[in-house]
Parts: structure tokens; sequence; C-alpha cells
């Protein structure tokens, strides 16, 4: 009985010491992403390419991450209203994220008008856990932001998806060099956001979001919602949270472009998703 519990313990500690080298190999360089119609998620994976990184969702992401020396830790996120999303900004606050010796951190704001003040925005709240952000850049692709720009003609969204290729290369040179300081451009200050908050905190109201005869009770809606703010219930979506993150996955995915917004704009606008989503 002694002998088999030695036994015992002696493999259990040599398989926690295995799984422990396994997870730290899995986690080495990461490169974080939030995307709802693909634009980020191909700029974290085309990055993540070239030098030689893991782009991980960060709706899929474990909270713990030890990097080595030398490593790199990426995010990668869409500007919403001047700012960063909601979702992106509790995972920066709350990862716990252990730097060790002379990492490189970078954060990528994808936009259609203008990153805002997301670059500062990032860099304090990764401050307040912790993290230095060595360098912020932007890159210009379609605004999934339909309400006020149209991307219902499929070649001018290709030429914006090919510059913005164009654009994403230019930054992974910049990210080989390790680059320092804000890139970002063109910007907005910090002090934007006393108003863009207080916007966007009335634009996410679900109450803003509505249904159309069309939907076929598929499910999809709700099945990829980040926020589990949508319910099915008798074969029909329905928001049972007040607000969301106004992502628009769910306006943008729906097979048969049944979920609006507002006026009836982003009818007129088309829906959108990246090309290689
Ligand atoms: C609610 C909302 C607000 C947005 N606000 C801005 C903005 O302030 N500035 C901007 O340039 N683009 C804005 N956009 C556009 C997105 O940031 C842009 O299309 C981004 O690339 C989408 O990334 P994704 O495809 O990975 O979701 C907004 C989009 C949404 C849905
Ligand atoms: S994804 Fe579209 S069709 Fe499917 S349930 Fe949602 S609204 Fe209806
Ligand atoms: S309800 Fe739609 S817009 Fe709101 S968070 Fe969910 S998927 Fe995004």
């Amino acid at each position: 009985m002694i002998q088999n519990t030695g036994i015992i313990s002696v493999s259990g500690l040599i398989i926690t010491w295995y799984n422990t080298i396994e997870k730290r190999k899995r986690e080495r360089n990461m490169i974080y992403y939030f995307s709802a119609t693909g634009n980020c998620r191909h700029t974290a994976k085309r990055i993540a390419e070239a030098i030689g990184d893991r782009a991980v969702s960060i709706e899929e992401a474990d909270y713990n991450l030890i990097l080595e020396k030398d490593e790199v830790l990426g995010f990668v996120t869409p500007t919403y209203f001047w700012e960063l999303p909601g979702i992106v900004r509790r995972f920066m606050s709350d990862a716990e994220i252990t730097l060790n010796g002379d990492n490189y951190t970078f954060l990528i704001s994808t936009y259609g008008t203008t990153p805002g003040c997301s670059a500062e925005e990032a860099r304090k709240v990764l401050a307040e856990n912790g993290i230095l952000l060595d360098a912020s850049y932007s890159i210009k692709m379609p605004d999934n932001w339909t309400v006020w720009f149209d991307l219902s003609n499929p070649e001018k969204v290709r030429m914006q998806n090919r510059k913005a290729d164009d654009a994403i290369r230019k930054v992974i040179e910049r990210i080989r060099k390790r680059d320092l300081g804000n890139h970002q451009k063109p910007r907005a200050p910090y002090f934007v956001k006393t108003f863009t908050d207080s916007a966007f905190e009335s634009a996410r109201k679900t109450s803003n979001l509505h249904l159309e005869d069309t939907c076929i009770g598929c499910g999809l809606c709700a099945k990829n919602c980040p926020v589990s703010a949508i319910e099915m219930k008798d074969s029909r979506p329905v928001w049972v949270k007040e607000q969301c993150e106004l992502c628009f996955r769910c306006l943008h995915h729906c097979p048969k472009f049944a979920i609006q917004y507002g006026n009836g704009a982003t009818k007129k606008h088309g829906q959108y998703v990246h090309p290689e989503t």
C-alpha cells in the first residue's frame, strides 16, 4: 500500500510537471483579438502568421498567461464610438498576464474613420493591470457601423480590404522592428470620452435592435452573441438584456438579414463580413 502511494504520487508529480510545461508551450507569444465581422480576426491571424505567434479570440482565451523573456503580447480590437469595446476593456483589465523580462506589447485598433482615443484608453487600462503598452497601431478597414456607412457595394469593399492588407504589411514590419510609441491616426484626445461614453451608453440599448419577419428561427444570432444578450423563444430571437456590446455580429451574420438597428438605414447599407471569415 505504502509503495503504491509513493508510485502514484511520483507519477502524479511528473504528470503535473509535464502538463505545466505543455501549458506554457501552448501559451507562448500571444495575440488576443475580438472580432464581430472578421476584420480583427483577419488582422490578428495575418500578424500571427508573419511573426510566428498564435492569434486567439478573447472569447475563447485563457485569462492566465505567462510570457517568457522577449516574447510578444498583442491585442487587436475594433474601435467602438472612438473607444475600446467593453468586452476588450474587461479582458485587458481582468486577464492575469505575467510579463517576464524584455517583452514587446502592442495594440492594433481596426477602424473605419478614426480609432479615436482607443490607444490611450488601452494604455491606461493595461497599466492599471501592470502591463506597459509599448506601441499602438491602427488599420483602416470597412466600417461595420452600417447605421452610417454603406457597405453595399462589393467592389468598394474589396478595394478597402486590399488597402487594409497593405497597411497590415506595414504594421508587421514595425512590429518586427519593435517600434515604440503611439502610431495611431487620425487620433482623438482622451477627453472626448466624456461625450462618447454617454453616446455609447444610449446607443447600446438593445431596444435599438429589431427583428424583421424574414427571420427563419435558425438561432445563429443567439448562439453567436458574445454576451448572451439574445435567447430563442418560440423560434424567435428575443433580446433579454437591456444593453449589449453593440458589436453587430447578429446583424451582419444573419442568413436572412432579419436584424436591423434604428431607423432602417442598416437595411440599405448592406451586411458585411470580412471575406476570410
Ligand atoms: C458600435 C460600433 C461603433 C463603431 N465605432 C467606430 C468608431 O468610433 N470609429 C471607427 O473608425 N470605426 C468604428 N466602428 C467600425 C469598426 O471599428 C470597424 O469596422 C472594425 O474594423 C470592425 O472589426 P471586426 O470586423 O473585427 O468586428 C464601429 C463599429 C461598431 C459596430
Ligand atoms: S440569425 Fe437571423 S434568421 Fe436566424 S434566428 Fe437570428 S434573426 Fe432569425
Ligand atoms: S445582441 Fe447583437 S449586437 Fe448586441 S452583443 Fe449580441 S451579437 Fe452583438
